[in-house]
């Protein structure tokens, strides 16, 4: 088992390229199987979620290529239309292929992919739409049964802006009988991508971005190249590091509208920030200020998947600042670890008061789950000492080689197996 090793205090400075999006590829793979022929996605990162996303394509029957950072799939041989469970366990946003699959082969079984280290991840909203698409679902055993002679457009109105929910009814809907309209939808720019990348292949798609997305149903979908937007989960990572040390940290290849939410809460923290088309620069010479309140929102509000880095960042502030997890029950894994190098945290329900430390101490900290983990890493950059994380492998499936990046910018980090 790998555990990342960091011997914390370096200030950090210098460049840092942004991968493409981790959770803009995910969807755009599990849509690679409609249109039944060649699909060319470049900007993908090399990434454990990925690697479970291509087995995924290559048991249904795909021919997968990767070179370098991109990866065909040809689709124009799909032989099954059942996920094993050893795959969906790989990997629980694996449920974004039974839309693509009951989409193309009509019929789709998927093992139920519970509950994970973030807390349960009910597909309840997901099942809900699909079936107001016509498709006939039964869940039995731990399996999701979903059989659609046909598939017929309707409006959809979702309770709660899922992103996953979101992606699952387009890729359901693509080919539908009629025009599907999805109402209260995420606005994630991952949406954005997957649309792109659709009608790119022949879908008739507007909306995302908005709240309300529309699609025309098609009869037939093309072969199709495509660009995945810059990961902006990963670029707000390398920020938060930058903050924490103090230094000047640029990053590249990202959009910078993609990071507002984050780049207002680095603003409050003291950091200096400018932007410019493609990258950000980050610079930070004085202390590091508390924020009021972060709250996390569906985009554009605060990300969740930035709560744990940003917790790492305040920990250090000179004052008390305030944390409301609303989307994730279960986000706060990570706190009991930051406490133990030293950290001044207290939990409430879905609310963290982190009071601010003159300094963290490295420990031996475990990794719950790929964002906390990161948090993890970014605590361990100021931390006086050596700290240990175990547990890289929930990094991995988020970070390309977090510790190569880090250590380009300056950082005393290894990964020891
Ligand atoms: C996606 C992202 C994840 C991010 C999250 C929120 C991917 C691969 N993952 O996850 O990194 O943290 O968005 O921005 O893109 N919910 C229900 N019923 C449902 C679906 C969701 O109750 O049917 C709840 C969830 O339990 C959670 C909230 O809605 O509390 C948000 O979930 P959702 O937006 O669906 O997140 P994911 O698509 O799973």
């Amino acid at each position: 088992m790998s555990r990342i090793v960091i011997a914390g205090g370096n200030i950090l400075e210098g460049e840092v390229n942004v991968n493409g999006a981790k959770n803009a590829v995910l969807p755009i793979l599990a849509a690679t199987i409609l249109n039944g022929g060649i699909n060319v996605i470049h900007n993908c990162p090399e990434l454990k979620d990925v690697s479970a996303s291509l087995q995924i394509l290559e048991f249904l029957g795909c021919e997968v290529k990767r070179q370098g950072k991109t990866i065909i799939v040809d689709s124009s041989n799909i032989k099954d239309y059942r996920v094993p469970e050893q795959l969906m366990r790989e990997m629980r946003s694996s449920v974004i292929f039974l839309g693509s699959i009951i989409s193309k082969c009509r019929k789709a079984v998927l093992s139920y992919p519970g509950g994970c280290e973030i807390g349960p991840r009910p597909i309840d909203l997901h099942l809900k739409a699909l079936r107001q698409l016509g498709i006939k679902i039964n869940e039995a055993h731990g399996y999701i049964y979903c059989d659609a002679a046909r598939i017929d457009a309707n409006d959809i109105n979702l309770n709660f802006p899922s992103v996953g929910a979101t992606e699952n009814i387009i890729l359901a809907a693509v080919m539908a009988n009629g025009t599907t309209i999805i109402r209260n939808v995420a606005k994630e720019p991952e949406i954005v991508d997957l649309q792109d990348y659709l009608n790119a292949m022949g879908a008739k798609i507007s909306g995302a971005g908005t709240s309300v997305i529309k699609i025309e149903g098609v009869e037939k979908l093309h072969d199709v190249e495509h660009t995945v937007i810059p990961d902006r989960i990963e670029g707000s990572t390398y920020l938060a590091a930058a903050a924490i040390t103090g230094g000047t940290v640029k990053i590249t290849n990202v959009n910078p509208e993609h990071l507002q939410a984050v780049l207002a809460a680095l603003r409050e923290c003291g950091c200096k920030i400018y932007v410019e088309k493609n990258t950000i620069t980050l610079s930070r010479t004085s202390t590091l200020q508390p924020v009021d309140v972060i709250r996390t929102l569906p985009y554009p509000g605060f990300p969740t998947d930035m709560q744990a880095p940003m917790m790492s960042v305040l920990t250090l502030a000179r004052g008390t600042s305030i944390i409301s997890e609303t989307i994730f029950e279960n986000r706060f894994k990570h706190v009991e670890e930051l406490m133990r190098m030293g950290a001044d945290i207290m939990v409430d329900g879905r609310v963290a008061v982190i009071r601010g430390v003159e300094k963290l101490t490295g420990a031996n900290v475990n990794a719950m789950d790929l964002r906390g983990g990161a948090a993890l890493v970014i605590a361990g950059l100021a931390a006086e000492g050596s700290t240990v994380i175990e547990g890289v492998h929930h990094i991995d499936r988020g970070y390309e080689k977090i510790e190569d990046k880090l250590r380009l910018l300056g950082a005393d980090i290894k990964r020891v197996d």
